[in-house]
């Protein structure tokens, strides 16, 4: 039987460092612990459970009054290479970063731009992971997750996932049902490198690599994150805390005409996308310090802990955030992070 401790601090377990407890915690290190759990009878039978990575998008605003199953499954296997590609099965409690650059090591192409995000591999879907121009979905092929409410294994193909812009089905109608056990990606030994993302080409000049290989993209991305993201270790945050809106063309147009040097991307369906970053910076809280939180100094998007904040002092500063984007701009940013 699973060891299940009680009362359990999730402070080592999510990068914003809250202190809240797990009324029950459990460590995953094999898949039939899962399914075990999951159809036992009796007191855990009805129990809410979390699926727990890495904890890095993750926003704890209470105590967590159900099992915490923290994903300790590890392992990364061959399941097939040809001249061209290489297809690689690993399991949901490897470090995402320690996976990216096992595959970077190999010279297999397809994660360098993905270096460095904090978390684990089988939280990489559940978000669809981006970054530098490059989403987890562009090497996915499947994944195999325990239902949480059967016991049953089920895999999931990259149509069934659907995923989108930091969003896939494990977040909204699968979201907490699904323990994701395993992620298989497809890698190319002969890769086309993605580079025309902002900063990535400069950096790798900057570096002084003439040619990109696998290693020098994944140095490039890695001293970019370096040199404006702050190390979840040395102060605690999420990474990004919101998505970049999508606007109407009209709308955008609109706003172009008041703030003319707004930053702005072309999205699908002809949509215009407007950094979050920039549109909080307008709103003076780059850098601002309120009581134990902020937003970074070198990253608008990014809120911090600066030491003990609660989950609710940094819900609330969100919230502030949000409306004084939405009285300046109108456009009402949605969080990335998930809120429990
Ligand atoms: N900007 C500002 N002020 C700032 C920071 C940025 O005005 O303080 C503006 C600049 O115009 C800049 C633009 O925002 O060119 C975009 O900034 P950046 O390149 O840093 O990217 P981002 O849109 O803020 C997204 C992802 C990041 C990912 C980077 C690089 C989202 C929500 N975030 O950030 O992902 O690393 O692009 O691809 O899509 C994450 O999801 O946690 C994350 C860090």
């Amino acid at each position: 039987m699973t060891a299940i401790s009680e009362h359990v601090s999730l402070k080592p377990y999510n990068t914003f460092g809250i202190e809240v407890q797990a009324r029950f915690f459990t460590q995953i290190c094999h898949l039939q612990q899962v399914q075990e759990l999951a159809t036992a009878k009796g007191m855990f039978a009805q129990l809410p459970k979390l699926p727990l990575g890495g904890g890095s998008n993750l926003l704890f605003t209470q105590n967590y009054n159900g099992l915490v199953l923290h994903n300790c499954l590890k392992g990364i296997v061959i399941d097939k290479e040809t001249d061209q590609n290489v297809w690689l099965t690993a399991q949901g409690g490897e470090v995402w970063h320690e996976l990216v650059q096992y595959c970077v090591a190999q010279n297999w192409g397809g994660l360098e731009n993905l270096s460095l995000i904090p978390g684990s591999t089988g939280a990489a879907p559940i978000q669809n992971i981006g970054a530098y121009g490059v989403e987890l979905q562009d090497v996915f092929t499947k994944l195999q997750a325990v239902h949480l409410a059967s016991g049953e294994i089920h895999t999931f193909l990259k149509a069934d996932c659907r995923f989108g812009y930091r969003n896939s089905v494990f977040k909204k109608e699968f979201r907490e049902q699904y323990f994701i056990c395993s992620v298989t990606l497809q890698l190319n030994k002969n890769p086309l490198f993605t580079l025309q993302y902002g900063e990535v080409q400069r950096t790798l000049e900057q570096l002084g690599y003439t040619v990109p290989t696998v290693q020098a993209v994944s140095h490039a991305i890695c001293h970019i994150r370096n040199s404006k993201l702050p190390n979840p270790a040395e102060l605690g945050n999420c990474g990004s805390f919101f998505k970049n809106p999508e606007v109407e063309t009209a709308a955008f147009e609109r706003l172009h005409r008041l703030y003319q040097t707004m930053p702005h991307y072309s999205a699908a369906n002809g949509r215009i996308k407007i950094p979050a970053a920039w549109l909080i910076e307008q709103c003076g809280w780059k850098g601002r310090r309120v009581g134990n939180t902020g937003t970074h100094k070198n990253h608008a998007l990014v809120l911090v802990n600066y030491g003990n904040a609660t989950g609710a002092e940094i819900k609330q500063l969100s919230e502030n955030i949000q409306q004084s984007v939405f009285e300046k701009f109108g456009i009402l940013l949605e969080p990335e992070v998930n809120m429990l």
